[in-house]
């Protein structure tokens, strides 16, 4: 029996999904049972890299979804509306839905959740995070027994793109960007990699699945590579580090909340150096990775193909035979999956990062005089902050006015005598003491500026 496919969005995705369906040698069986009936786009004279019979395309998302052919509705034309509100059209027309929005889905959650449960559909999302890596199912289904204690990941492939070929081959940031564009990596605005959002949505969706309820998108703290300066990945490359956008969901306590105490996460996305050993900083180019760490399984690591037509449209690809499938054996209204459901759910509080501990990299420019590094080494110390190395780099011209944002410090002052760039890396200090102590360094006499701050596993 044909199960009819709606397409919303032919785009990178879009046209990788309908690929895949124009070709169903050699892969499950069921995909040759999948029939692409309607395609929604936004401009009917744009080129497309496939050929499609001219009728099945139309700029009414709304058509395709009623489609009586139609029986799976999938969304690929990202945005937040008309997004959300035509999964919320093809859930109350009771039909199934497969999407790729992490946006729509890091906001509007439980909003659609709650919906599908309603109409007793399916919404599945395999593909909104880690791109081919198959790791939404695993943490519903295959790591649902343990007590998820953290997760952690490169879940951006834009950015660790971006990051990979800077620190190899000294590519610029623009440029590189410009590449990940063209590959179809980055999002419609790549401010939304580049900025740290999407990751953050990402993490979001994952902390929501690891910890049994929805997560508060909005508190989550974000900071992006724009402003990283490709001083401190080289930096960070000599003293043994590399520099990744790495996004953490971390459950605070050991895990044994009582029944109705809502679980506290620190949920957080930002530059990080990770020691050249650590089993992220082998993660390059478009891949991503997520590490797992819960009790009592350990440690596993999903790895695989972040972002790009053909590795997300597999995963939207095994999200719509999942459905296909459940459709086959007569399981249709089989209703949301079961550990979606709201009743379910527990309660997600995000906690004030402040109290959270890891080690940090500085980089400061002073003047080079003596006795500077020793009164930067009181300020730290006198915060309870310990060092764990302390470098003095040459200091190059234009120093201080480096960034990515191009919204530096202002130049110092050339007759004040000559200048140094010192890089410390502390040992693991909770963030507000760590804070307290570059408030300090920055009221120093010497210092002119804090040029960068990265948190460091
Ligand atoms: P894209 O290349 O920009 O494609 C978007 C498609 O949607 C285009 O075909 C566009 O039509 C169509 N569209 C947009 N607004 C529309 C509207 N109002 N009505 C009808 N059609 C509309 O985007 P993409 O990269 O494929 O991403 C799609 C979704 O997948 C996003 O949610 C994204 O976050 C997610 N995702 C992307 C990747 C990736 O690697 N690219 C990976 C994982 C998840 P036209 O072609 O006529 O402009
Ligand atoms: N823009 C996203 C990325 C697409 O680069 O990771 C995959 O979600």
């Amino acid at each position: 029996m044909t199960i009819g496919i709606g397409l919303l969005g032919l785009g990178t995705v879009g046209a990788g999904v309908a690929a895949i369906l124009a070709s169903p040698e050699g892969r499950h069986p069921l995909v040759a049972e999948l029939e692409l009936k309607r395609v929604a786009v936004r401009d009917l004279s744009r080129p497309r890299p496939l050929n499609l019979a001219p009728e099945l395309l139309s700029t009414c998302a709304e058509a395709v979804i009623d489609d009586p052919a139609v029986d799976i509705v999938v969304e690929v034309m990202g945005g937040l509306e008309p997004a959300r509100s035509l999964i919320l059209r093809a859930i109350a027309a009771g039909k199934p839905v497969v999407t790729a929005n992490k946006a729509v889905i890091a906001r509007y959650g439980e909003e659609i959740a709650a919906a599908a449960a309603a109409q007793g559909v399916y919404v599945l999302i395999e593909a909104a995070v880690g791109g081919g890596i198959p790791i939404i199912e695993p943490l519903k289904q295959s790591l649902g027994g343990n007590r998820i204690q953290r997760v952690s990941g490169i879940i951006n492939g834009t950015t660790n793109y971006i990051l990979s070929r800077m620190a190899d081959e000294g590519a610029a940031y623009a440029d590189v960007l410009a590449d990940a564009q063209r590959l179809g990596y980055a999002e419609a605005d790549p401010a939304a990699d580049v900025q740290g959002g999407d990751a953050a949505d990402k993490i979001a969706i994952l902390a929501g699945l690891a910890y049994g309820g929805p997560v508060p998108r909005a508190g989550i703290a974000s900071e992006g590579i724009d402003r990283l300066d490709a001083r401190d990945v080289a930096y960070a490359a000599q003293l043994g580090f590399v520099v990744k956008l790495v996004a953490t969901a971390e459950r605070l306590g050991a895990g044994t909340e009582a029944p109705g105490e809502p679980v506290q996460l620190d949920v957080r996305v930002h530059p990080t150096l990770l020691p050249k050993q650590h089993p992220l900083a082998g993660v390059h180019g478009v891949n991503n990775a997520i590490l797992v760490e819960g009790d009592p399984v350990g440690q596993v690591m999903f790895y695989g193909p972040g972002a790009g037509a053909g590795p997300t449209a597999s995963a939207v690809v095994a999200d719509i035979l999942n459905i296909a499938g459940i459709r086959q054996v007569g399981g249709a209204e089989a209703g949301l999956d079961p550990l979606l459901a709201a009743s379910s759910w527990r309660r997600c509080e995000l906690v004030d990062g402040s109290t959270s501990r890891h080690r940090n990299y500085v980089r400061l420019h002073t003047r080079d005089q003596a006795g500077v590094i020793g009164r930067i080494g009181t300020c730290f110390g006198a915060a309870g902050v310990s060092i764990q190395s302390i470098v003095q780099f040459e200091a190059r011209e234009g120093d201080g006015n480096t960034d990515q944002s191009g919204e530096g410090p202002s130049q110092e002052d050339p007759s004040a005598g000559p200048c140094a760039e010192i890089v410390v890396i502390t040992h693991e200090v909770q963030e507000s003491h760590f804070r307290q102590a570059l408030a300090a360094i920055e009221n120093l006499s010497e210092v002119t500026t804090v040029a960068a701050c990265l948190r460091t596993l």
